[in-house]
């Protein structure tokens, strides 16, 4: 048994080939998704086992690299490629297709992850030593949901949420990338979904540690908020050159 780092929220342990975790709060939802998942044969999730004797949810295992970003951690090579970027646009578009009409999304376009970042990403050597992503992990956000959503946070997380993030030409560059391998024709919501996405973060983090959530707090403490304010002020002052990229 060990404990698996990474994590910004739970205690999580491997156990041989699975993973234990807290119940989420939205646990039916959750738990009928993977299960969703699962039936249709899809392998960008964990399968989701059963509850343990001590209440914990069960996952599978899925061995791979995760990209928790740490001032003394190293990814393989491919990890943040060009190619490994399009790879996750076109992941989220197979959940987003599989789940839309389905009675999981409701009323909603599909169902979205909420939490597309590389921290929740399960990298594997594609055979030639070079990383390409291969599912997501920690569903606990999962809900029903519009596609340029989850579209919006991946093109925060992976390309413009790191202090060490490109130019704003690269990073338009990057974004195109994202939406042709997503698909995603209809650009001009983009950017403003971007920015809505960092605005909501930073401020949902102070309210609840102005609140007393513990989790928040740490993320305070670790600067969470100051560098979601940043961020959203960088996307501001480069919306419209980034736009120009984009097409
Ligand atoms: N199904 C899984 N397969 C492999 N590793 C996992 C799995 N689920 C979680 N992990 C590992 O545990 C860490 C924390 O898990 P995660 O579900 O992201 O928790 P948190 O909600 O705290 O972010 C991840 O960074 C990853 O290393
Ligand atoms: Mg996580």
């Amino acid at each position: 048994m060990g404990e698996l780092p990474g994590g910004y929220v739970n205690a999580v342990v491997r156990i041989g080939e699975t993973v234990r975790r807290p119940v989420p709060e939205h646990a039916e939802f959750v738990h009928a998704l993977l299960l969703y998942l699962e039936d249709r044969g899809w392998p960008g999730a964990p399968r989701f086992l059963g509850i343990d004797e001590t209440d914990r949810q069960i996952l599978s295992y899925l061995p791979g690299h995760v990209a928790w970003l740490a001032p003394d951690r190293v990814d393989p090579p491919g990890v943040w490629s060009e190619q490994s970027l399009a790879r996750v646009a076109e992941l989220v578009r197979e959940l987003h297709d599989l789940t839309a009409a389905s009675a999981l999304a409701g009323s909603r376009e599909v169902v979205c992850h909420n939490d597309l970042a590389s921290r929740n990403t399960v990298y594997r050597d594609s055979g030639d030593g070079s990383y390409l992503p291969v599912a997501f992990i920690d569903w606990d956000l999962a809900g029903p949901g519009s596609r340029i959503h989850d579209v919006a946070y991946l093109c925060w997380q992976f390309v413009i949420g790191d202090p060490d993030r490109p130019d704003p030409i690269t990073a338009g560059k990057q974004l195109r990338l994202i939406c042709d391998a997503y698909g995603l024709s209809e650009r001009t919501d983009l950017l403003p979904a971007i920015m809505a996405c960092q605005d909501r973060n930073w401020r949902q983090i102070e309210a609840s540690a102005n609140a007393g959530d513990e989790v928040s707090q740490r993320l305070r403490d670790l600067g969470a908020v100051r560098t979601g304010q940043a961020t959203y002020q960088w996307t501001a002052t480069h919306q419209h050159e980034i736009e120009r990229v984009l097409g």
